[in-house]
């Protein structure tokens, strides 16, 4: 059995001219626990040209969603940014990954912090009715230089809150906190200095991060894996993995090399 499916495209968003979005159909026998990644890219006249990418959708949908950046001289994004409707993906039976629910020891509030593309895991994440089972508050945090890159506000704040099967827990349990680094906006500030400072914590009305209570995700680029995993370790949290939950999961957003 090829290790790839085929799936159409059926829509594609462009959030910015660095940034995009697009809809496939899922092939039944793909399954895949939220929060996880696969590989997903074109065929190729040899072979076919793949990335890992994160699932944005949630588990039960029926369609795939994948958020990518556009590299202008990257040897996929450049060609996959052109996608329309109706295009051929290839996209992997098998996903894998750490940023999932199981990794993480039973706690009260979960912080799940994304720049950039980062976010992509975490949409998927905050559509699952277990997410909100295990946990109080989910923060969700995306970080990014520019107000117009803090794609899918819309569908946190106003859709997922009308959903038939989640919209309730959302409401009442889901934290959206967006911030920006390089325009005017309501939030600034990098994340990691919005938690070292304090104002995260006063600005959303929760107690400061304990490792007794609170359980962390993170995407984004190496330096903020790192910073924020060093800030994290210094508090005393302890790195979950596949077969040890812990505190914290870590996992780089799938940037074009
Ligand atoms: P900044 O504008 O101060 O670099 P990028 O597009 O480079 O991945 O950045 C996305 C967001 O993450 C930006 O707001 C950026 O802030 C922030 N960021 C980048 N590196 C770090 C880091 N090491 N720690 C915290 N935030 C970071």
């Amino acid at each position: 059995m090829a290790n790839f499916t085929e799936e159409r495209v059926l829509d594609v968003h462009h959030w910015t001219d660095t940034l995009f979005s697009f809809r496939t159909t899922r092939d039944p026998g793909f399954r895949f626990r939220n929060g996880e990644f696969t590989m997903m890219g074109l065929a190729g006249a040899e072979k076919p040209l793949l990335r890992a990418y994160s699932v944005a959708s949630a588990n039960y949908e029926e369609n795939l969603e994948f958020f990518s950046i556009k590299v202008p001289d990257g040897p996929l994004t450049s060609r996959l940014q052109h996608l329309k409707i109706g295009d051929s993906v290839m996209v992997g039976r098998k996903a894998t990954g750490t940023l999932v629910i199981d990794n993480l020891k039973d706690g009260r509030n979960l912080y799940l912090i994304g720049t950039g593309t980062g976010l992509a895991p975490f949409l998927s994440v905050i559509k699952d009715p277990a997410t909100y089972e295990r946990f109080e508050k989910i923060v969700l945090l995306h970080g990014c230089r520019r107000v117009a890159e803090l794609a899918y506000g819309e569908l946190i704040t106003e859709r997922l809150p009308q959903d038939e099967l989640i919209g309730e827990m959302v409401s009442s349990q889901l934290i959206y906190f967006p911030t920006v680094t390089r325009d005017p906006f309501r939030n600034r500030g990098r994340i990691t200095d919005l938690i070292t400072s304090g104002k995260l914590f006063s600005e959303i009305a929760l107690p400061t991060l304990e490792p007794a209570h609170d359980r962390v995700m993170i995407c984004g680029s190496p330096a903020l894996l790192a910073d924020t995993k060093q800030l994290l370790v210094d508090g005393g949290f302890v790195e979950g993995n596949h077969g040890e939950p812990g505190d914290f999961v870590v996992e780089k957003a799938f940037a074009e090399r």
